[in-house]
């Protein structure tokens, strides 16, 4: 089987996927998903527990058949029914638990079902592959010949990546990449993000971490009970990502926040409208941006872009935790 689908140039969409829904019986677990990832881009998928993330990512590798919808890989529409083919296509993926061997060496976990001229193996040429993969991401493997068995979370996480990129794909998913790494090794993972970001992939990433997510995506993209719920950049506030994840404008980090903003501004002698912009605030004054630009009420992309309307003062925290959140769906 050979990938029929060429890389597209940096920019141009990898996938698209255009009122994707996905029921199990009476649960719906997708609901009318919009998601557009382009070469060299990293977009992050959040969303609380039952959001869909793992579904979505299951319809994308062919493990699950969309119930409705359509999927665009590379500009032309397509049936992904099954994992296998999937993968020809092009679209890789690395699963939390990262299905390693731990008894074999890396060398053999790179190749596992892919070994070259299987019926004799080349373990030379597969050698050579392995160094030349891993020194392209810096990779700090200290043997090729190493068993998983020995190596650290991080360097189990490269060989993951490594081994996903082994057939070339043009879209990478990584369910919560750095859910299991150390502080170092989380910026390693991440440094390792960017460099398969940087070869002109498309990357889709699954995180609850929202440093990770904001140091490496170029977007948040936000699900909540199957629907999209909101797209971000990562210069937008944790209150809005939080927000947007729970459904609720009153929650503890807005709470925190606005006290913050309030005892910042007794300390400043009470000026008027010194409390930061609340997620309710941006709730507000994205609903006015979804009306000025006619798009879908979700697809409020930066919080930056609404920067007019939030010059508004804000409501008072009581008169915001008094009225809960009316999330635009
Ligand atoms: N195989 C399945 N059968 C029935 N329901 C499922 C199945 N997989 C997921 N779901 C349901 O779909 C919803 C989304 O789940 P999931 O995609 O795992 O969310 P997340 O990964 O965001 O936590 C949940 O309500 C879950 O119970
Ligand atoms: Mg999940």
């Amino acid at each position: 089987m050979t990938a029929t689908h060429s890389l597209p140039a940096k920019g141009q969409s990898v996938i698209r996927l255009s009122g994707v829904s996905k029921n199990f019986g009476a649960v719906s677990a997708l609901t009318d998903i919009e998601l557009d990832v382009k070469a060299g881009e990293v977009v992050a998928l959040v969303g609380d527990n039952g959001a869909g993330k793992s579904t979505l990512v299951k319809v994308l590798a062919g493990v699950h058949q969309p119930s409705s919808g359509t999927i665009e890989f590379c500009g032309q529409p397509v049936t992904l029914d099954s994992p296998a083919k999937a993968l020809d296509m092009g679209i890789a993926t690395v699963f939390q638990d990262l299905a390693l061997c731990e008894n074999l060496d890396v060398v053999a976990n790179l190749f596992l079902g892919h070994e070259m001229s299987p019926w004799a193996l080349d373990e030379v040429a597969m050698e050579v592959r392995a160094w030349t993969l891993l020194r392209e991401l810096a990779a700090r493997i200290p043997s090729v010949r190493e068993p998983i068995a020995s190596l650290s979370g991080g360097q189990r996480q490269t060989v993951a990546i490594a081994r996903s990129l082994l057939l070339n794909p043009k879209l990478i998913m990584l369910d919560e990449p750095t859910a299991a790494l150390g502080v170092a090794q989380t910026a390693e993972g991440l440094n390792l993000i960017e460099r398969v970001r940087d070869r002109g992939l498309g990357v889709i990433i699954i995180s609850h971490n929202m440093e990770d997510v904001r140091a490496v995506a170029d977007r948040i993209v936000v699900l909540r009970l199957g629907r999209n719920n909101g797209i971000f950049t990562p210069e937008s506030s944790n209150q809005d990502l939080i927000s947007a994840i729970t459904g609720a404008t009153d929650n503890s980090v807005s709470r925190r926040a606005d006290r913050k903003a309030g005892e910042a501004q007794e300390q400043h002698g009470g000026a008027a409208c010194a409390r930061p912009r609340t997620s309710r605030c941006w709730t507000a004054a994205t609903s006015a941006c979804a009306m000025t630009t006619a798009s879908p009420p979700w697809r409020r992309a930066s919080s930056t872009a609404c920067a007019p309307a939030t010059s508004a003062c804000c409501p008072s925290p009581s008169a915001s935790s008094s009225s809960p959140s009316s999330f635009p769906r």
